[in-house]
This record gives C-alpha cells, structure tokens and sequence, in this order.
C-alpha cells in the first residue's frame, strides 16, 4: 500500500466514507493520493488533473508504476472546467484558499452534478467555510490535521443549503462542537500567534482593531 501524508490520508479517508464514488483530483500532482484510493477501493472511478503538464507527466509515471494506467484517467485540465457529467464528488488538495475559490466559481456551471466537495486549503479556513457556504454547500466534515510544524483543516462539504454564524464559519462548526484536543492546540496556535503580531504593532496601527476583534473570538472559545 502506498503511503500517503497525514494530510492526504485524511483527504483519502473522506473520499472512501462512500463506496460508489466518481471524483476528479484537481491539482493532482503526483496523484499519489489517487492510487491510494484505488488501492483502498478499485470501484472508485477517478479523474486525475492537473493545468500543468510537468505534474501530469510525473503523475503517469506513479500510475504506470502502480499498475492503474487503466483506471484512471489522466487529463490536462484548468479546474473544473466541463468535466464530465458522471462526476459527482471534486477533490482539491494543497492549494492556497483563493485559488480553491476562484477554481470553484469559474465551474460553477459544472457543480449541479457535484454532491460532495473535499477541500485541503493550505490557508484562510474561515474564507474557504464561508464562500463555500454561498455556493450551496454545508461542512459535513471536518479534521484538524498537524504536519511538518504545519496545521491544515481538512474539510468535506455535501450539496445543502445551511445557515452558519460567523463564529461557526470561522472556528468550523464540526471543530467547534467538539472541541477535541487539536482543536485547543490549533487554535491556541493561532492566539498566541496573532498575540505576537499584536504586540509588534504600533499603538495608532490600522490592522490593530481587527486582531484584537479576532483574539476576542478565540478568548471566547478557548
Ligand atoms: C502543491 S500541488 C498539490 C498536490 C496534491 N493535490 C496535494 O495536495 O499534495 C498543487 C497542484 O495544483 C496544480 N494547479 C494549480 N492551479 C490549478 C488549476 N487551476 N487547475 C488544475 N490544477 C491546478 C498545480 O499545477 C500543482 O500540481
């Protein structure tokens, strides 16, 4: 069995809750995350893509290498972008928030058929819950993963019309009701962080309000 990244075998193990899946890996890469889920579920039909051809060549490389040249199909794509009526769940995985959005909202065409979205920002989880929200989706999921001195926030999202409040949409409605262990370690993180920024800042800064704002947030929670 290949092995994956926390972050990506998280990823995987949203995909595989569902059995019968039809899913296109935006951003592929080295579609290791890809051969995995076959790996774990040879019913899985998976389009891997990527908008550059360097990634895709190496992508094929480890599908030839893994045997699956005839189970996944390899496209040379920009997002979304007429893909295939049949597919019904998009992964985007290690990209910033605003190009997960913009990808998101150039194929907004194309999310009628998708029912599940499973997004690994690299950043702004707040934005991502938030704008993600207003295309018609609720958070069904969500997994505070630590990696390389790095926390990401896995999340999953299913076609659903649902009201959050802006204290939901920026701790994660999911994280904030059960507020595990890594959710106190994530976001004291993020305090102590935003603390240091502050303490840095001239009296008369403008981005002040904003920080102390944020950090009343997080003193109410945690
Ligand atoms: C950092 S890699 C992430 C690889 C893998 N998904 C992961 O999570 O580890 C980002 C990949 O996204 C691709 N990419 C960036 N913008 C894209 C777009 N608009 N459409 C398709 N692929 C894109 C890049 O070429 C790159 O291969």
């Amino acid at each position: 069995m290949i092995k994956l990244s926390k972050r990506l075998t998280t990823v995987a193990s949203f995909v595989l809750k569902e059995e019968k899946v039809t899913l296109i890996d935006v951003g592929c890469d080295h579609a290791l995350l890809d051969i995995y889920l076959l790996q774990n579920n040879d019913k899985l039909k998976i389009v891997a893509s990527d908008n550059k051809e360097a990634p895709l060549e190496n992508a094929k490389k480890n599908i030839i290498k893994y045997s699956f040249l005839n189970k996944i199909e390899i496209c040379l794509k920009d997002g979304i972008k007429n893909i295939d009526e049949n597919i019904d769940t998009v992964v985007i995985a290690g990209m910033g928030a605003e190009t997960i959005i913009s990808i998101l909202e150039e194929g907004h065409n194309e999310l009628k058929n998708i029912k599940r979205l499973i997004i690994s920002s690299n950043n702004k989880y707040g934005l991502i819950r938030k704008e993600i929200n207003k295309m018609g989706y609720a958070i069904n999921d969500e997994k505070i993963v630590y990696e390389d001195n790095k926390f990401y926030v896995v999340m999953e999202f299913v076609k659903k019309r649902q009201k959050y409040s802006k204290k939901e949409l920026y701790f994660g409605p999911i994280l904030l009701k059960n507020k595990d262990d890594d959710f106190y370690r994530y976001y004291h993180f993020i305090k102590s962080e935003l603390e240091e920024v502050l303490n840095k800042l001239p009296e008369n800064h403008l981005k002040r309000n904003k920080i102390v704002k944020e950090l009343e947030l997080l003193n109410e929670e945690c």
